[in-house]
């Protein structure tokens, strides 16, 4: 472990996410042994903060985690703040200065982590001043690490990809899609790919339907302002979702290198078939937005604080993709998300065909994988039921990670940081991918628009919309997970 050694400059050092996720990520890094002595931490923002008090936001941050005071204080005191202003060149010149002296102080041998957790409009200015004001070492690694939003449709995005691109290299950019990073959304390809039972089965001919359901109890909290302008098919489809929709159908990649993986969820995403919004009253995707919870308790997305009261934004998305190759064109994948839904739950359910026997009055075979907050696999089969007869029960294979198991595995930021600094970008998105889910995001975007309809209200509290039912419906088919 003491060859991990690295220098990270946080843009955004001061926010939100550094201090909820990177400072604990960093922490049990450390706590672990794969960050010892050898790194140093360069938290920057606008504002004005000491070094003395930089190190206690960051004591604060970990002291749920921490295991004694001593440890916390020896983790903080790795860190050092600097206000500065990412379009002031000087800035970069004293940023720089800091940055050599750690290097020497912790002996990093030149390897240097650029985290930007700040808002996009910021990346191609501070990666063209990395270059251009050498912070780029000659000696070590140097990799940049991205944040979402990747820009805020495919035409953005290209321009700030292209922006990047200008000053680092595609396998120097580490683009955070967190799904990527958790336990159990690694543990897909896992189960697809070391389980004949699945293997010979998890295709159009044995499939009937898939359904990914990512659902939120929160509202949009402190982040009006962002969520606003962004709206859950950008939030969550472009991204998270679109990568889960790509690891359950992509074929087996030759091994798990990062091409290897990259080119076949590329492959797939591809082949989506641009969903068909034609009828606007029943559109392949649709969209809604929270009100008021039956009871009066939550209010209305309008009500939230820093929300337009007159919004169109999405809450709440359903869809139906179309995946064009042969192997799976005749088998849907119905995705939901939404905020201020009955509960948090990401979840997978894949649904086999009925047998093609006619012996029984069976029900599906299906398979439930619980992505978070719950973890684990469930396998629905059907029984002989007990006497005379050939009735059928229900079988439910069960395998939940106990609250232990989940709190002792490795956080999604803790494995993606990690990921970072060993080289490895196995689990993080890729251009390529990034493009497509954009181009998709975008076709269904502009046919909303187009289509002038209003948005669809549901209660908060309640599972979305009624047309997010109707889609399956229409199917003949209904949702697995129904609370
Ligand atoms: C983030 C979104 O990417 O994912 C948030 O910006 C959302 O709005 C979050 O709450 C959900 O992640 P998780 O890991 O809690 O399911």
């Amino acid at each position: 472990s003491q060859k991990n050694k690295a220098l990270f400059i946080i843009f955004g050092g001061t926010g939100d996410l550094a201090q909820r996720k990177l400072y604990p990520a960093l922490y049990r890094l450390y706590k672990k042994e794969y960050l010892s002595e050898h790194f140093a931490v360069i938290g920057t923002a606008r504002r004005e903060w000491s070094d003395e008090y930089y190190q206690d936001v960051v004591r604060d941050a970990i002291q749920d985690i921490a295991d004694s005071d001593d440890h916390a204080k020896a983790f903080a005191s790795h860190f050092r703040y600097q206000s500065h202003n990412v379009k002031d060149t000087e800035h970069y010149h004293t940023l720089k200065r800091l940055a050599d002296s750690l290097d020497e102080e912790y002996q990093l041998e030149g390897n240097r982590i650029f985290y930007l957790s700040m808002s996009p409009s910021f990346f191609g200015t501070i990666t063209s001043h990395l270059k251009e004001q050498k912070l780029v070492t000659d000696n070590g690694f140097n990799r940049v690490v991205i944040e979402k939003p990747f820009g805020t449709d495919y035409e953005s995005s290209k321009e700030l990809n292209d922006e990047i691109n200008a000053s680092f290299d595609e396998d120097q950019l580490y683009r955070i899609d967190h799904y990527l990073g958790k336990e159990m959304v690694q543990t897909i390809l896992a189960l697809r790919f070391a389980n004949r039972l699945f293997t010979d089965s998890w295709n159009a001919s044995s499939i009937d339907n898939i359904q990914i359901t990512l659902s939120e109890d929160l509202g949009v909290e402190e982040r009006g302002e962002y969520y606003d302008k962004t709206g859950a098919l950008k939030d969550m489809v472009q991204n998270h979702v679109m990568q889960v929709v790509a690891l359950l159908t992509m074929n087996p990649p030759k091994s798990f290198t990062m091409e290897d993986v990259r080119d076949q969820k590329i492959h797939i995403l591809k082949a989506l078939k641009e969903p068909d919004m034609s009828d606007v009253s029943s559109p392949e995707f649709i969209r809604g937005q929270y009100a008021e919870s039956e009871d009066g308790s939550l209010i209305a997305y309008r009500e939230e604080d820093k929300v337009d009261t007159e919004s169109m934004t999405d809450t709440f998305v359903a869809g139906k993709l179309t995946i064009n190759t042969d192997e799976w064109r005749d088998v849907p994948v119905y995705i939901r998300t939404g905020k201020r839904l009955k509960e948090k739950m990401s979840r997978v359910d894949v649904v086999w065909k009925k047998t093609d026997n006619e012996l029984f009055d069976e029900s599906p075979t299906h398979l439930t994988i619980h992505l978070g907050p719950k973890e684990g696999v469930e396998l629905f089969l059907n029984d002989k039921k007990i006497g005379p007869g050939m009735d059928l029960t229900p079988l439910p294979l069960r395998s939940l990670r106990s609250e232990e198991t989940i709190e002792q595995s490795p956080e999604a930021y803790e494995k993606l940081i990690l990921d970072v600094l060993i080289g490895d970008e196995t689990h993080f998105a890729h251009w390529g991918e990034v493009a497509e889910s954009w181009k998709f995001v975008d076709a269904i975007k502009k046919a909303w628009k187009e289509s002038d309809q209003p948005i669809p209200l549901y209660p908060a509290n309640s599972m979305g919309p009624k047309e997010a039912f109707d889609l399956l419906e229409k199917d003949g088919r209904k949702w697995v997970w129904n609370p």
